[in-house]
């Protein structure tokens, strides 16, 4: 489970993150929607320990990270980057290794899992988002779908408490976003716990058990899909759903 309470992000004098509380449970896919810099991705960053902040607290299972400078948090943020999963948008694979090479590097280098071991497992998990047959295959042989269904195995092979993916499909081809999306809603079904800031409407109604609007540093909706979509409270909501 992930809990913010209080958060507070300010980037100089300007706070993007103002005083967020929520709540994030085990084995549910939260949607993170709403207008271009009202701090989505600010938001996956504070919780992957890729920003500090400035007030309030983020807690992922027994690990808690407080505000303060990367120095101070050193020990936690390293141990929350392991804790929690991160997709991007642009995947940045290791240029000079395979598919199978990238899954396998951080359990093996981060995690001490033996090469043998962390083979079997990179194995399975190229197979679970459908590139069994590209595990030899470097980056620049790989289309950016497959790409990215590598990062996702990737994160997956840490055993993230969470994954956080930060519009992962939106750097892709039109026709390569469906086979990103159809291994997020498996991954969905099989009860990973994701919290994923997206573009994709029908997806979020489809896969998402929860979706928050963040607008201006605060969440301005909450609730299931259907409803924030269908009938949003507010109106910079609508504006956004274009239904104002
Ligand atoms: N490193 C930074 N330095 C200064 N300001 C920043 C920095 N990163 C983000 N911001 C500002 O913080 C606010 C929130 O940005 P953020 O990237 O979190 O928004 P977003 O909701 O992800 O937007 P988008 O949909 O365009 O990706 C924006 O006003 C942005 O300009
Ligand atoms: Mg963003």
């Amino acid at each position: 489970m992930i809990t913010i309470d209080k958060l507070q992000k300010k980037f100089g004098d300007r706070v993007v993150l103002s005083d967020i509380s929520v709540t994030f449970e085990k084995g549910k896919v939260v949607s993170l929607i709403g207008p271009s810099g009202g701090g989505k991705s600010t938001l996956l960053r504070c919780v992957n320990g890729l920003e500090t902040f400035d007030a309030g607290s983020i807690t992922v299972d027994d690990l808690k990270l407080e505000p303060g400078d990367a120095k101070k948090n050193k020990h936690a943020l390293l141990a929350i980057r392991q804790r929690v999963g991160m997709v991007f948008q642009q995947w940045n694979l290791f240029s000079h290794r395979t598919a199978l090479g990238n899954v396998m590097e951080a359990p093996v280098h981060v995690k001490g899992v033996s090469p043998a071991q962390a083979t079997e497992r990179a194995k399975a998990l190229l197979d679970r988002v459908g590139l069994s047959h590209r595990m030899g295959a470097y980056p620049h042989e790989m289309s950016g779908g497959e790409q990215q269904r590598v990062a996702i195995a990737r994160a997956l092979a840490m055993d993230p408490e969470a994954l956080l993916l930060d519009e992962p499909t939106s750097a892709l081809d039109p026709e390569r976003v469906g086979e990103v999306l159809d291994v997020l809603r498996k991954l969905a079904k099989e009860g990973q716990t994701m919290l994923v800031v997206t573009h994709e409407m029908r997806f979020a109604r489809e896969a998402s058990h929860r979706t928050l609007v963040l607008h201006g540093g605060a969440i301005i909706e909450d609730g299931p899909p259907e409803q924030v979509m269908d009938h949003p409270t507010h109106e910079r909501t609508r504006a956004f759903l274009g239904k104002g």
